[in-house]
């Protein structure tokens, strides 16, 4: 989901004239050899940018080309305003799951109905909407499987316009109900069905199972029973009924899904025209600020029930393999506007997650558990995310930065600021944060993690329109560029390759923007092919990093990004620094979802909201004005897709 989506939601425009940054060659300058920062292993050079500081070694020699195996060996594909996902020949792309098919219960498979007229309770029995994030886990549980296995798949938020016949021209209980059982997450079962065959789901299935905004979850962590949990519904604060806004995602070595809460705020409402500082600091509105949802008249109205938006807003974790397991709300791991949650694990077996909090001016968090992972222990794993130490980042201008601890006691995090005890901390992370000084971010997103590099790190820092604005932050060495259109990628080196390690070196990875703009500040600095907005971000198994743009449909008919298409996913070799495009869209989409087998020859995506409008809401008269992806007719849906190499290779190679 885009911010903009949120913004405009609240009837609130987005700012976007910003003056012309006068320092902006600076930035260049530094970008052409920020490469030396990390891997030199040097102190970092400093470089004066409008008032910001960018690090750079302007004078280190050139480095290493080859540390990674991998080639790029397909030919980029051009921009694209077709309706329609492009891929490079000797590619195929082929939708695997969209909105409405039946995720393969066990005697409850209702087919989509094109009209849109499915019932709420078959809905629940459908995919959702708005596919985001996804992994695939093997089968049988364990092995290495490349052609059977599952799919967890998020389902972020819905288009009213597209969920009912009549859009969002009347409002009733059983269109809340439909849309409460459209979000959350999917899993399917599915396999490759023979050589050159392709991906099928398989119907019916053991582990097909939905899990939506009315699914009963355990609550994990320091906010376990925290008295800012308890609700009338829910006296012991135990147990929260569903998940929503399910956005990007994580895996664990133990082979759970991790599906992320991002904006949550919208599907809440407190009218009483006060906001206490937890629900501003979060964004909770009035409902004359914007709020349309009408979830208010069920348990969403803050009046009622103050603290349920206290119970969103969190990293939950998903055994896929036990469709009868409770989905567990991890607390340790901090409340916010979560992006995504990549694990990996320090050298001494500490599970590490890295998180984007993607607002505008949000922050980089990260989690050490305090146990280790034990291979052959997953009852034991299954408890590593409940206890450990909550970071956030501080990037300073010399190029190296530190993992701030968010702890009860420590650094101001106390009493005296507010914080009764570790679970109000988790609960109102952000503002903990606040207290310690973390850097406000443009928006991160999707963070990934080098297999060939220890200790390296990318996040995607998809725009920031505000940044320099009037009352705004201004620019600083980690986000250098006023009125952010275009995002940028940024770097770091956790200490000794260590992923646990307290501090860290960093420097800015890509600018993104076209060479051609008007404004020197959305010009960019990139090797290869144009983008803008990354959001999506993974690396496969050889070392490729995969970036997938979301770039708003507010944006697009920008006149800074004229010409730039579709949104798209491209290939970069972190060594080469140079992009190569993938892959497009059809129109008014997003490209999210990155998930490999573990042979790397088929590629999973999600399309995202095909179709979309600027008002990010279709018209149920005209639901193909825009897009009538994937079937060529009728409402656009939202869907898996699975990629793979005609000759069978590995994707990217
Ligand atoms: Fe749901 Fe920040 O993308
Ligand atoms: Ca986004
Ligand atoms: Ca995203």
């Amino acid at each position: 989901m885009s911010d903009s989506y949120k913004i405009k939601h609240h009837g609130v425009e987005a700012c976007s004239n910003q003056s012309d940054n006068p320092a902006f060659s600076a930035v260049l300058d530094a970008r052409l050899s920020r490469r030396n920062v990390l891997q030199a292993g040097s102190a970092a050079g400093m470089a004066t940018l409008a008032g910001g500081l960018l690090p750079a070694l302007a004078h280190a020699a050139p480095q290493v080309a080859t540390r990674s195996a991998a080639r790029l060996g397909f030919a980029a594909v051009p921009f694209s305003v077709e309706d329609k996902v492009v891929v490079p020949a000797g590619y195929v792309a082929e939708v695997l799951y969209a909105w409405g098919d039946p995720v393969g219960l066990k005697g409850n498979s209702p087919a989509f109905k094109a009209d849109a007229s499915n019932s709420a309770d078959e809905q629940a029995a459908q995919a959702g909407m708005h596919h985001d994030g996804m992994a695939f886990f093997p089968l049988p549980q364990g092995s290495q499987a490349d052609k059977h296995g599952l799919l967890a798949i998020n389902h972020e938020y819905t288009d009213d316009g597209l969920l009912h016949p009549d859009g969002m021209k009347s409002w009733s209980g059983d269109k809340v109900k439909k849309a409460q059982a459209a979000v959350g997450v999917s899993v399917i079962e599915v396999e490759a069905a023979g050589k050159g065959q392709g991906w099928r789901v398989v119907r019916p299935s053991k582990y097909a199972r939905r899990i939506t905004a009315n699914t009963p979850m355990a609550i994990g962590g320091p906010a376990h029973g925290h008295a800012l949990m308890q609700t009338e519904a829910d006296p012991k604060g135990v147990e929260i009924l569903g998940t929503l806004n399910n956005c990007a995602n994580g895996k664990t070595p133990w082979g759970t899904y991790l599906t992320c809460e991002e904006n949550f705020d919208g599907y809440f409402v407190n009218d009483s025209g006060t906001l206490s500082d937890n629900e501003k600091r979060y964004g909770i509105k009035n409902k004359d600020a914007g709020y349309k949802w009408a979830w208010e008249d069920f348990r969403f109205d803050l009046q009622i029930n103050p603290n349920e938006a206290n119970r969103f807003g969190w990293v939950v974790e998903i055994d896929p393999y036990d469709p009868k397991s409770k989905p567990v709300k991890r607390t340790a791991l901090g409340r916010f506007k979560h992006e995504g949650a990549t694990v990996t694990l320090a050298p001494d077996g500490r599970a590490v997650v890295y998180m984007g909090d993607d607002q505008r001016f949000e922050y980089i968090y990260k989690f050490v558990s305090k146990n280790r992972y034990q291979p052959n222990n997953r009852k034991a794993n299954s408890r590593l995310l409940d206890e450990g130490t909550l970071y956030v980042a501080r990037f300073d201008a010399d190029g190296t930065g530190q993992w701030l601890p968010l702890v009860h006691g420590q650094n101001g995090v106390d009493a005296s600021k507010g914080f009764a005890d570790q679970g109000e901390v988790a609960i109102k992370a952000r503002m903990a944060a606040d207290v310690v000084g973390a850097t406000k971010m443009d928006r991160p997103e999707w963070i990934a993690v080098n297999p060939r590099v220890a200790g390296e790190v990318y996040c995607t820092l998809t725009n920031n329109s505000e940044r320099g604005s009037e009352g705004k932050p201004g620019v600083d060495a980690a986000n250098p560029r006023a009125d952010n259109k275009f995002g940028h990628i940024l770097r770091w080196q956790e200490a000794g390759g260590n992923a646990a390690a307290n501090s860290f070196k960093w420097d800015i990875f890509a600018l993104a923007g076209k060479p051609d703009a008007a404004k020197a500040e959305h010009q960019g600095a990139l090797k290869g092919d144009v983008f803008g907005s990354p959001d999506g971000l993974a690396f496969d198994r050889q070392g490729v990093l995969w970036v997938q743009t979301d770039v708003s449909t507010s944006t697009v008919n920008m006149k800074e990004y004229a010409g730039m298409g579709n949104n798209q996913m491209l290939a970069v070799l972190p060594e080469s620094g140079e992009f190569r495009r993938f892959l497009t869209g059809p129109k008014g989409c997003e490209i999210t979802g990155i998930s490999f087998t573990p042979d790397s020859k088929t590629l999973f995506i999600n399309i995202q909201h095909p179709g979309e409008p600027e008002s990010e809401r279709s018209d149920p008269v005209q639901p193909t004005a825009i897009s009538s992806w994937p079937d060529g007719a009728g409402r656009p849906r939202s869907a898996t897709v699975a990629i793979r190499k005609l000759d069978g290779g590995v994707i990217g190679s």
